[in-house]
C-alpha cells in the first residue's frame, strides 16, 4: 500500500501467541520496556501490538467500541502515550466481520467510526482479522477500512489478516501493508514448516509497502528446539516476513534473545531492495516432509550482495555443496556465515554435518569485478 509505511517488513511484538485473551495494560508496558532494555527496539522492533480481546463485548450508545476499563484502566490512549514516551509505537486489532474471532465487536459496517477511534487514541497499526465475515467478499470488506484509516490523516500501518483466503497476494498490495498468506501458526515445527512453504509460493507479490505474512514468530514459546527456532527466524527473515515476536518478553531467556537479536539476519529482512527470497533447490512440498534434499533459498540484496539459506528439513545430518555459479556468482566470493560469523573466500559453499531441523545462512559478496 502506498501510504509511506512498511517500506521494509514490520517488526515488533504481539500478545496473541503467548497470552491469547489473557491481556492487560501491564502486559504491553512490560513488553515495551523489555524491547528497550534488551536492545531489541534499536534493532527495529518498534511496534507493540494488542491482539484480540481488548474491548468490552458491546459498543456504547454512540456506536463506539469501548476499551475494557479493567484491562486498560488508562484507556488505549494511556497505553499509547506510555509507549510513545519510550520511543515505541502501538498496534491494535479488529475484524472485517460482525465480531472478532473471540466474540468482541467487529468493524464491518463501522469502518469510519472505528478508524476514527483508533486514530483519536493515537494508534499506529491495525491488524484486521477475518472472522464472522458473513461470506461477503474480502474486496468489499478490506478496502473500506483502508480508506477509513487513510481519511484519519494519522499514519496507521494496515495489516490484513485473512488467512490466505481469496488470493490476498493479488489484491493485497493495493489494499494493505501486509497480508496473511496462511492459517494460524502454532508453536510446532510442522506448523512453521507448512506456513513457510505456502508463503514461499507468492514471492513475486512482495515488495516495499506490501509484504506476504506467514504469521507471527513463535521463537521462545517452548514448543520447538533451539535449532528449530533458529530455522524459523532465519527463514522468516529471508522471505521478508513481518518479524513480530510472540513470546513472553517478561521472562525472555538469553538463548531466545540470541536468536531475535542477530543483526546480520535482521539486515536481510530489512534490506532496502525488499525482495522476497525464492526457492532454487528441493522446493517440492514432498521434500519438506522427507528432508531428503537440501532446501535452498536465495535473495538479492541492495548493493549487489546475495543471501543463501540452506535448510535441512529432515532428521538425518546433511552434507551439501552449493556452487556459487548457480546464483550467477563467478570466481571467488566472500562468504559470511550469519550465525557463526565465520568468513571464508571460495567459489562454493560446503556444508558438512548440518544437523536435523537446522539452517545455514550466508551473505555472499562477489569479489569479481563487473566490466
Ligand atoms: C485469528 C488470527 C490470529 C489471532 C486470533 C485472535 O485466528 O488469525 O492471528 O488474531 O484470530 O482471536
Amino acid at each position: 500500500l502506498n501510504n509511506g509505511l512498511g517500506r521494509t517488513p514490520q517488526m515488533g511484538w504481539n500478545s496473541w501467541n503467548h497470552f491469547g485473551c489473557n491481556i492487560n495494560e501491564t502486559v504491553f508496558q512490560i513488553a515495551g520496556q523489555q524491547l528497550i532494555e534488551t536492545g531489541l527496539s534499536k534493532l527495529g522492533y518498534i511496534y507493540v501490538n494488542i491482539d484480540d480481546c481488548w474491548s468490552l463485548k458491546s459498543r456504547d450508545a454512540n456506536g463506539q467500541i469501548v476499551p475494557d476499563p479493567i484491562k486498560f484502566p488508562n484507556g488505549i490512549t494511556g497505553l499509547a502515550s506510555y509507549l510513545h514516551n519510550i520511543g515505541l509505537k502501538l498496534g491494535i486489532y479488529s475484524d472485517a466481520g460482525t465480531e472478532t474471532c473471540q466474540g468482541y465487536p467487529g468493524s464491518l459496517g463501522h469502518e469510519v467510526t472505528d478508524a476514527n477511534s483508533f486514530a483519536s487514541w493515537n494508534v499506529d497499526y491495525l491488524k484486521y482479522d477475518n472472522c464472522y465475515n458473513e461470506n461477503i467478499p474480502a474486496l468489499k470488506r478490506y478496502p473500506p477500512m483502508r480508506d477509513a484509516l487513510n481519511a484519519t490523516n494519522r499514519e496507521i500501518f494496515y495489516s490484513i489478516c485473512n488467512w490466505g483466503q481469496e488470493n490476498p497476494w493479488v489484491w493485497g498490495n493495493a489494499t494493505g501493508n501486509s497480508w496473511r498468506t496462511t492459517q494460524d501458526i502454532s508453536d510446532h515445527w510442522s506448523s512453521m514448516m507448512i506456513n513457510f512453504y505456502m508463503n514461499s509460493r507468492y514471492a513475486k507479490y512482495a515488495g516495499p509497502g506490501g509484504w506476504n505474512d506467514p504469521d507471527m514468530l513463535e521463537v521462545g514459546n517452548g514448543g520447538m528446539t533451539f535449532n528449530e527456532y533458529v530455522t524459523h527466524f532465519s527463514l522468516w527473515a529471508m522471505v521478508k516476513a513481518p518479524l513480530i515476536i510472540g513470546c513472553d518478553m517478561g521472562t525472555i531467556s538469553q538463548s531466545t534473545l540470541s536468536i531475535l537479536n542477530n543483526a546480520d539476519i535482521i539486515a536481510l529482512n530489512q534490506d532496502p531492495l525488499g525482495v522476497q527470497a525464492e526457492c532454487i533447490n528441493g522446493c517440492d512440498y514432498a521434500n519438506y516432509i522427507s528432508g531428503a534434499q537440501a532446501n535452498v533459498f536465495v535473495v538479492p540484496l541492495a548493493g549487489g550482495d546475495k543471501a543463501v539459506s540452506i535448510t535441512n528439513w529432515g532428521t538425518y545430518n546433511m552434507t551439501y555443496t552449493f556452487d556459487l555459479t548457480k546464483i550467477g556468482v563467478t570466481g571467488q566470493a566472500t562468504i559470511k556465515d550469519l550465525w557463526t560469523k565465520e568468513v571464508q573466500t571460495s567459489n562454493a559453499i560446503h556444508v558438512t554435518g548440518l544437523q536435523k531441523h537446522s539452517v545455514k545462512v550466508y551473505r555472499i559478496t562477489s569479489n569479481s569485478l563487473d566490466i
